[in-house]
Formats: C-alpha cells, structure tokens, sequence
C-alpha cells in the first residue's frame, strides 16, 4: 500500500479563520454566548481583564466524548435539534484553536490548549464551563460593548452579567411587516436603517437595508439549513426572498409595511356615483349607464408604486352598502385595528368631516375637468397609520381616498385656505396616478407640470373647495 502524507494544519491556519467573518471579534463573542444558551443555561458570566476573556455559564456542561469527538473534531457538533443555533461544528476554530492559550472547566473536566494542541484531564465535579481564553488581539477596550450588544438584542431570558453588571435589556420585535415560510420580518421601532438576522433569538448578523427603518428577521429552524456557515449571511433562496422584499420595501417603504386587511363600506349617495361628462362632446350611452351606481361591486384595489406595479392584494371585509346622507356615493375604507370615530362615518357626519369630504370632492372633480378626463369615480376616506391618501379602484371605477386625521384620530383639516391648499396638493398627486401607479422619474415631472397648472387656477379651486359643492 502506497504511503500518503496528511496535509499540515498549523496554528496559522486557525488564526486565518478570523478572515472568514465580517467581524470576528463580534463572532467571537456571539459564537462563545450562543455555545452557552444551546447548553441550557440560565445564567452567563462575562468577565474582560486586558485580552484575557472569561466565560462562565451554568448549563449542561462536555463530557469526555464531547470534548475529544466534538469540540476537538473541526466540523464536529452535538447539535442537530430545532432548539440550538449551532450545528456547523466550525466556531472552535475561531474561538479556541486560532488563539494562543485557553483553558476550559466543565464538569469534572479540565482542558488546557495552546492553539491547536489541548490536553484534557480530570477535576472535581462542578456544573456547567467555564472558559477562559488569552485572546490573541490587540483591540481590548470593545469586548465589553460586543458582550453587551449580543445580549441586548437577543430575546433570551437568562440572566447574564458583563464585567459585574447585569444587563436586562432585551430587543423585543417590533409589528410584525411579513411572514416567510422560513421566518418572521418585523420592525423595530428605531431608524439605524439595520436588519438584524436572529435563530432562536440569537443575533447572528446586521445588514444594511437603507430608508431609516429598522427590521428584525427571526428565522424559523437550525441556522445549518438558512445561514452560510460563518453566520454572516443567508443561504441563496432564503437570502433571495428577503432580498426581493427589502428591495419592493426600499423603493415603496409605505406600501410595503401596509397591513394587508382593510373593512370597506359604500355609502350611497342622493345622487349616486359623481361622473365628470364633457361639457362639449356629447356623453356617450354607456357614461349615462354609469351614472346610476353600480350593483355588483369587483375587488378593491389600491395602487401600489412599487417596481412590479402589482396591485395591494388587500383582505377585504366588505360591510353593506348604506344609504347616507351625502350628494354622491363614496367609500370609507379602514385600515386600523380599531373602528372609525363616528363623526367621520357619513351618517354622523360632524361639521368638519361633512366639509372636508365635500372640499376633497371638489378638487378630485375640479381636477378631472381641468385636464379633460371623463369618468365615473367615487371620492372618501381611508383611515390608516400608513397613508395620507391613496387612489385605487373600486367596482371597476377610480377611487381617491383622503386621509383625514391624524394618528391620533384627530381632524387634520379644518375649513380654511391653507388646509384648502395642502388638500389641493393631495389631489393633484393622488390624481396623477390615474395615469401612472410608480412613483418614477417620470410621475415626478408629469406631477410638476400638472401642479404648475394647478398654481395658476388656485385661487379660484380653493374659493370652490371652501365652498364645498360640487357644481356639474
Ligand atoms: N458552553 C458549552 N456548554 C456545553 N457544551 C458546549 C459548550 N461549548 C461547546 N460545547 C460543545 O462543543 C460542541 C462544538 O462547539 P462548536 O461551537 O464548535 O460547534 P457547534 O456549536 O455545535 O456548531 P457551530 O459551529 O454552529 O457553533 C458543541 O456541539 C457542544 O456539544
Ligand atoms: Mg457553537
């Protein structure tokens, strides 16, 4: 039999791990505090003196067995179960074999390493590790900060502390924005422009997404089958999928945080459906037809901007139509998790509410006039935390729906020239989507002609929109 040589492994080998991620001291310590929570524990202790880091946690603890044919077996781990984080047997490389000198205590045994050499032998019985490791850096005063970072925006409920101080802050997912088979998109409620990516709880990795939001992706499953081994980034479908939607999220950032749910309610109108007829061609059979509201509704859509120009598929639950006490039919459509306050449904219409429909009609009929589009379309309010106006479809027919109050619930308008103006603003942008759902280079010079117009006729909408009535 021939004779092979092996291929050397030296210390330089390990160390050069360090190169694989982004951030090694950061792994250093998520590797070392993910080892303890898979162990069970229920309490950390983290102690930094210079470069010498000490870690103490009161888990399960190795036995021989793990020691020699897991921790000391590159690739090798004990973990195949849904509840670990690790599973790809590689950070010893980075925690342990890559350094100078570490000594570990758990269970009844010692080990004690220098680089990739160890010797294992015994000790007394206490529970859980301890590990201590002379680590080969220059760059000591941040340790504390990468400890504490790690903790903070986990979920995990052990108690740990860092240098004597116990830190109980944990990051608590914020809405949740998208589900994916393979996990959980939520925001967070501070704008570092950050996804962070956690298993288990665990942050593994921050990626910059951009538009001042801040999202937590908590992956469902082993981190072996979603993130490349280094733990820095997703495998390729997983990392696709997120991809796709931070992308739609970036370019659309409203659209894409929409909860896609919505109750929708007509209110027929004394004089069913507005419709904006030429006043020179003659009306066509057909526009007379839809002059009378229509029966049968089809789906609601709103328009969304976003690069596939696909259309919100909203969840609609649609309440009856109501006969009201308005001059033409228009829609409410609700989006927060509450019901509407009742002056701003039109039965109860308050004086304010009653105004700022009418105002808001005006301009969306003063506007179809202005630029010469003929159609049926209804007008209304959309209650959400998201949008200050939407266009959208309703039975077929154009819908432009206002915002009218704050996140608070609170009137935003009130039946005076400036409000009259930034209403007129709206509709003129809301307008424009009828020609175009994306909110492109394009819309944008489209909406500046159209606003230029609407300048030099302002004073005399604005009379009208204080007026409140519209005149067909
Ligand atoms: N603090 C600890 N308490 C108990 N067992 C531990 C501890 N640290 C490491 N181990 C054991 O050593 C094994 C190897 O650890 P290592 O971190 O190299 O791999 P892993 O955690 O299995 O996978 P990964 O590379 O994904 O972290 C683990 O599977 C676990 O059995
Ligand atoms: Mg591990």
């Amino acid at each position: 039999m021939i004779d092979y040589e092996v291929v050397q492994i030296t210390h330089e080998t390990f160390k050069s791990a360090r190169r694989e991620y982004d951030d090694w001291r950061q792994a250093w310590v998520r590797e070392i505090l993910q080892n303890s929570i898979d162990a069970m524990s229920t309490f950390i202790d983290v102690t930094i003196d210079g470069n010498k880091i000490t870690v103490y946690d009161n888990g399960c603890g190795m036995n021989e067995d793990i020691l020699r044919n897991k921790l000391f077996v590159m690739n090798a781990s004990s973990k195949n179960c849904e509840s670990s984080v690790g599973g790809f047997g590689k950070a010893k490389e980075l925690l342990f074999f890559g350094q100078n000198e570490y000594q570990i205590f758990t269970n009844d045994f010692y080990v004690h390493g220098i680089a990739h050499r160890y010797k294992i032998s015994k000790k007394d019985f206490e529970i859980g590790t301890k590990i201590v490791v002379d680590i080969d850096d220059e760059d000591s005063p941040r340790w504390y900060n990468y400890f504490a970072k790690f903790i903070k925006t986990s979920s995990w409920k052990g108690t740990i502390k860092i240098d004597g101080d116990e830190i109980k802050e944990r990051l608590v997912a914020g809405d949740k924005v998208t589900d994916f088979d393979f996990g959980t998109l939520c925001r967070r409620h501070n704008a570092d422009s950050y996804m962070l990516v956690r298993v288990g709880g665990m942050p593994m990795y921050e990626t910059y997404i951009g538009n001042n939001t801040s999202l937590v992706l908590d992956l469902k499953g082993k981190s072996y089958d979603l993130l490349t081994a280094n733990r820095d980034n997703m495998t390729g479908a997983h990392k696709q999928a997120v991809q796709a939607w931070i992308c739609d999220f970036n370019k659309n950032s409203k659209t894409a945080l929409i909860k896609k749910n919505c109750k929708v309610t007509l209110y027929k109108g004394k004089k069913g459906i507005l419709v904006r007829k030429s006043e020179k061609e003659e009306v066509p059979e057909d526009m007379e037809m839809i002059y009378r509201t229509p029966e049968e509704h089809g789906p609601i859509i709103i328009k969304t901007r976003d690069s596939g120009g696909d259309s919100i598929k909203l969840e609609i639950e649609r309440l009856p139509d109501i006969k009201a006490n308005v001059p033409y039919d228009c829609v409410v459509q609700n989006m927060l998790t509450h019901d509407i306050p009742t002056a701003f449904t039109p039965n109860y219409f308050g004086v304010n509410a009653r105004w700022v429909l009418n105002a808001w009609t005006v301009a969306i009929y003063e506007l179809h006039k202005i630029f010469n589009v003929e159609s049926a379309f209804y007008t209304g309010f959309i209650f959400s935390k998201d949008f200050e106006a939407c266009q959208g479809n309703y039975g077929g027919f154009p819908m432009f729906l206002l915002n009218p109050v704050d996140n608070e619930c609170n009137i935003k308008y009130q039946k005076k020239r400036f409000y009259a103006c930034k209403m007129l603003a709206i509709a003129v942008h809301e307008f424009s989507h009828i020609f175009s759902n994306y909110h492109d280079e394009e819309f944008a010079s489209k909406l500046t002609d159209r606003m230029g117009i609407i300048l030099d006729e302002g004073p005399h909408l604005i009379k009208k929109m204080l007026e409140g009535e519209v005149c067909v």
